[in-house]
């Protein structure tokens, strides 16, 4: 009787993990193009991340998610997509795909793909079809007439359907002669917008993520969400309304902050697309056994974003929370920090998954916005904070932005500033230089010897993965030791409380009941402080360093009292405490005792009203 029961037991166990994987999940964001090079050709691929695998799952991580992996001319770095079903050839083949799958799964780890619903590549099959108006891609993308206008000398000219600018500069719509018709590009010309006005667009992109789902990926980042629809021109006598200047200073015409984005930004019928695809994802859980998480990309207000997460009576996704991005930077003191983690937890609505990004392939690295001294900060905060946690590839060793001359720039958004002395300031190629794996030729991330296809940071010599694998101390060290305390009860489930001591010290407990608590100590200052912690009442008093930051003198396995602790400058330290609740279950039965007479005297008043 008993095998089966404990075989019940484990399957059930197994079963729960996979549908709960996803709440706390340690998610690594891969950059494809510079992670690792296998084949010596200066771009990286899917073999060098294969290869690389074993690294993160030593490291702790639950997930990876790619960047775009499919075919693409790579106008924009791969997400102008030609086919949402091939793998980009420099990236190697389907087979090899299927491998990194396979070795990941036996890793225990799970794959994430990046889904671009918005916008195809303009060398795509279904955009050339649609550009002929061939049946059924006639709709798939946002076409338009131009509008007939006169200029100052009187001469009729014709003009774009409306005002709207590409987030890359320069009016959003592109003639297309075959077609005689502009056709809309929120981003660089070759991104041709989907149309999802179009049932035949939605069924074809939930299809996009069967082919996928079925292959055994364990769900999407969703790319540029909040740009999915455009106003409808039925509502505006059958034009593209222009959009109201936003008096942004310094803004020109061509520059996307010259606009209110109210008609060509988070539109309420994006939601719906949203909880759709969560449904396709979620007749997963019946085949596949497997929870899929989706995590959509918006750059929007707080009270837009939580709409993600769904309704009263559909589900949705994550949206990714960019708070420690855009809200805070290197000289935001631990009441702003406190502030912005209050926030996200504030709005979230109950029972959803937060989660904390620390930086990604569009955004200056973690190192830059917050400072060197505040990596090991950063990093654990998003490791010890509820929810998913999301670490940009590099941001585990604390890389910096890598210098990329005019000439060698390939960011879109950098080359559309035609400016050879400013372009620097709209680049994201800094943030996505080669990882740095050792101190050889190009950081070990390729054995090329022409050039790699960005170059490597100068500072790779000192800043790399080996260098800080063999030190006692480093980013790479810490950052492994809190990652393997997110299995723990108290960081999987315990209830948070976040305290700014002062303008400094910042310090987040994990709590729950029976279990030993965790407790994270952030001393922004460039002076050491001793902290007391009693007023933390729940806290247990004996502490145990269980990850110490580069910048701290306690060691890890040191013991202490919460009264009374040191943390050096900068420093970053994590902490197990004795079991919250333990050793004074007599003091739990004496404090019930009271709350159990108040609970009976209130239901008999309650009840005595209605009498
Ligand atoms: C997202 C991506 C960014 C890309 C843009 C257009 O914001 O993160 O890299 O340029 O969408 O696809």
């Amino acid at each position: 009787m008993r095998l089966p029961i404990l075989l019940l037991a484990v399957a059930t166990a197994a079963a729960a993990s996979d549908l709960d994987w996803w709440k706390t999940a340690l998610v690594y964001q891969i950059y494809p193009r510079s992670f690792k090079d296998s084949n010596g050709d200066g771009t990286g691929d899917l073999n060098g991340i294969t290869e690389k695998l074993p690294y993160l799952q030593e490291t702790g991580i639950d997930a990876i998610w790619m960047s775009p992996i499919y075919r693409s001319p790579n106008y924009d770095s791969g997400y102008d997509i030609t086919d949402y079903r091939s793998i980009q050839e420099e990236y190697g083949t389907m087979e090899d795909f299927d491998r990194l799958l396979n070795v990941s799964r036996g890793l225990g780890m799970r794959v994430v793909l990046d889904f671009v619903p918005n916008h195809t590549g303009n060398e795509s099959e279904w955009f050339s079809k649609s550009t002929t108006r061939t049946s059924p891609y006639t709709d798939y993308y946002v076409w338009a007439d131009g509008l007939n206008a006169t200029d100052e000398n009187g001469t009729l000219y014709e003009k774009p359907p409306s005002n709207w600018v590409s987030t890359f500069r320069g009016s959003a719509w592109q003639y297309h002669q075959v077609r005689g018709q502009y056709y809309l590009h929120q981003f660089v010309i070759g991104q041709p917008d989907l149309n999802y006005r179009s049932d035949v667009v939605q069924e074809e992109m939930k299809n996009v993520l069967r082919f996928w789902l079925d292959k055994g990926v364990s769900g999407f980042r969703v790319d540029a969400i909040n740009r999915l629809y455009e106003a409808d021109p039925r509502n505006f006598s059958g034009l593209y309304p222009d959009e109201p200047l936003s008096g942004a200073e310094g803004a020109v015409p061509d520059d996307y902050e010259y606009l209110q984005h109210i008609y060509t930004e988070n539109l309420f019928e994006t939601y719906d697309v949203v909880y759709d695809w969560r449904d396709v994802l979620d007749e997963y859980i019946t085949s596949q056994g497997e929870y899929k998480i989706m995590m959509t990309e918006a750059y929007a207000d707080l009270q837009l974003m939580i709409r993600y997460y769904g309704t009263k009576t559909r589900n949705g996704s994550i949206p990714f929370n960019f708070s420690f991005l855009g809200d805070i930077n290197k000289d935001s003191t631990a009441w702003e920090i406190k502030t912005v983690i209050d926030k996200w937890m504030t709005y979230m609505p109950s029972g959803n998954v937060a989660n904390w990004v620390n930086g990604n392939h569009d955004q200056s690295r973690m190192a830059n916005r917050q400072g060197v001294d505040r990596v090991d900060a950063m990093n654990m905060l998003a490791l010890i904070l509820p929810g998913v946690a999301i670490t940009y590839q590099g941001e585990e060793i604390g890389m910096t932005d890598g210098y990329v001359s005019w000439n060698d720039t390939q960011d879109p958004q950098a080359c559309n500033t035609n400016d050879p002395v400013n372009y620097y300031k709209k680049s994201r190629d800094p943030n996505r230089t080669p990882y740095h794996w050792d101190g050889s030729a190009n950081a070990g991330f390729s054995n090329t010897t022409g050039a790699t296809w960005l170059p490597v940071a100068s500072n790779y010599q000192t800043v790399n993965l080996a260098a800080q694998m063999a030190t006692q101390k480093s980013h790479y060290h810490f950052y492994k030791d809190v990652a393997a305390q997110r299995k723990t009860p108290a960081l999987q489930e315990g209830d948070l409380d976040t305290r700014a001591l002062s303008e400094s010290l910042l310090v987040v407990t994990r709590l729950l009941p029976g279990e030993a608590g965790m407790l994270g100590v952030v001393n922004l200052a460039a002076e050491a402080q001793t902290i007391d912690l009693t007023s933390l009442k729940i806290l247990p008093s004996d502490l145990e360093v269980v990850a110490s930051g580069v910048n701290c003198a306690l060691e890890k396995n040191a013991t202490l009292t919460k009264s009374s602790i040191p943390v050096s400058a900068h420093c970053a330290l994590l902490f197990r405490s004795g079991i919250v609740g333990g050793g004074n279950a007599a003091g739990a039965h004496y404090l019930s005792l009271p709350l159990l007479v108040l609970l009976v005297v209130a239901t008999y008043s309650i009840t005595a009203c209605f009498s």
